[in-house]
């Protein structure tokens, strides 16, 4: 069989047919709350707004950060500009950041100007010893818990060794939170200190992936300022609507996100154990919705899977784990159950049966 070079999800982001089961994009399929759309109009003043993001929304996001202003936030093009801004103005050298890690991240590390240094995961979790070699040649880490792509929650106590270790020597902490609310084993823990920034988004807690509103929250007045003149340079002002949308999403009661866990703890503990039964590899989800078991041959796995069984899955050499496969389980737990038999199959050709 001919594998064709797969080198970014860009290859399937948005290929979609009747019959396609995708395991691919980790985009939430349940429906985003009512209120997000309540009392929306078309017809708002549509010139350019701050590049800061609407005082209203940035205002209503302090209150859930204690301390805080609405000088804090800057109101981004979902946590990806958030992040990309946040790479082009930190201070220049090495970025420190778990491997496995979200396929965008070393790119646009990258693209910034910094240096992508890794720290090995173990079972899917920071190892401080390998952590605290690394940290001391950085200016900046970046923390991604839960996790994508390895579902996994740091525990609280690295979260506190981490915020001390960068509190001592000074180094920025990014802390990328868009699956803080999708955590199915603990309370989250969200990290702390003068050199912390924190991204996040709504695309995952209220599955508004395509409205494209995050933000950025730094206690620091000059990280702020220099994204907001980065801002004004590249992509300027976020979407009016989509603000008016997110700040309404503010509105939403907690039970939203209780009732959305619910559902996606099912398909966690579902689609886990379906994957045992397969015989395979991989570790147990504890927030966010995906898992990356290893895989035989995962390039001919991904094309196969594909190919001849129309269902999408992530090469796991795109997120720096190139004997795994990515599954996303933003699926019903019959649509799971359909692509499981197809990977029982797709598995079962590549062994010979
Ligand atoms: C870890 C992580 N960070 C950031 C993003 C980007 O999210 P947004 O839609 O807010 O740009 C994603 C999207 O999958 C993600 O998994």
């Amino acid at each position: 069989m001919d594998i064709p070079n797969l080198t970014s999800p860009a290859q399937f982001i948005g290929k979609q047919s009747k019959d396609t089961i995708s395991f691919g994009s980790g985009q939430p399929d349940l429906p985003p709350p009512e209120e997000a759309f309540r009392g929306i109009s078309m017809r708002r003043d549509m010139r350019y707004g701050m590049i800061q993001g609407e005082e209203a929304l940035r205002e209503k996001l302090s209150r859930e950060y204690s301390g805080s202003t609405a000088q804090n936030f800057v109101i981004t093009n979902g946590a990806s500009e958030a992040l990309d801004l946040l790479f082009r103005v930190l201070p220049r050298g090495n970025l420190l950041l778990g491997k496995p890690y979200y396929y965008s991240y070393v790119p646009i590390i990258k693209a910034g100007g910094l240096n992508p240094v890794c720290t090995e995961l173990e079972e899917g979790r920071i190892n401080m010893e390998d952590f605290e070699s690394k940290v001391r040649e950085c200016k900046a880490v970046l923390i991604n818990s839960p996790s994508n792509p390895t579902g996994r929650v740091e525990n609280i106590k690295t979260l506190k060794e981490i915020e001390k270790i960068t509190h001592d020597l000074g180094v920025y902490v990014i802390s990328d939170e868009v699956y803080k609310d999708l955590i199915y084993e603990r309370e989250n823990y969200i990290i702390k200190g003068e050199h912390v920034i924190t991204v996040n988004s709504f695309s995952k807690t209220y599955c508004l992936c395509g409205l494209r509103v995050g933000y950025l929250w730094s206690p620091d007045k000059s990280i702020v300022d220099n994204c907001i003149e980065m801002k004004t340079h590249t992509s300027m002002n976020t979407c009016l609507l989509a603000q008016d949308v997110a700040l309404n999403t503010m509105d939403t009661p907690k039970s939203y996100v209780a009732n959305q866990l619910k559902i996606w703890k099912e398909r966690r503990d579902f689609i886990y154990k379906e994957l045992l039964g397969l015989g395979l590899d991989l570790w147990k989800p504890e927030g966010a919705f995906y898992v990356l078991p290893k895989i035989n041959k995962p390039r001919e796995f991904v094309w196969r899977l594909y190919k001849q069984y129309n269902t999408i899955s992530y090469l796991g050499e795109w997120f720096g784990a190139p004997d795994r496969v990515r599954f996303s389980y933003a699926l019903s737990v019959n649509q799971i159950e359909e692509g499981i038999g197809r990977i029982k199959k797709c598995l079962d050709g590549m062994n010979g049966k």
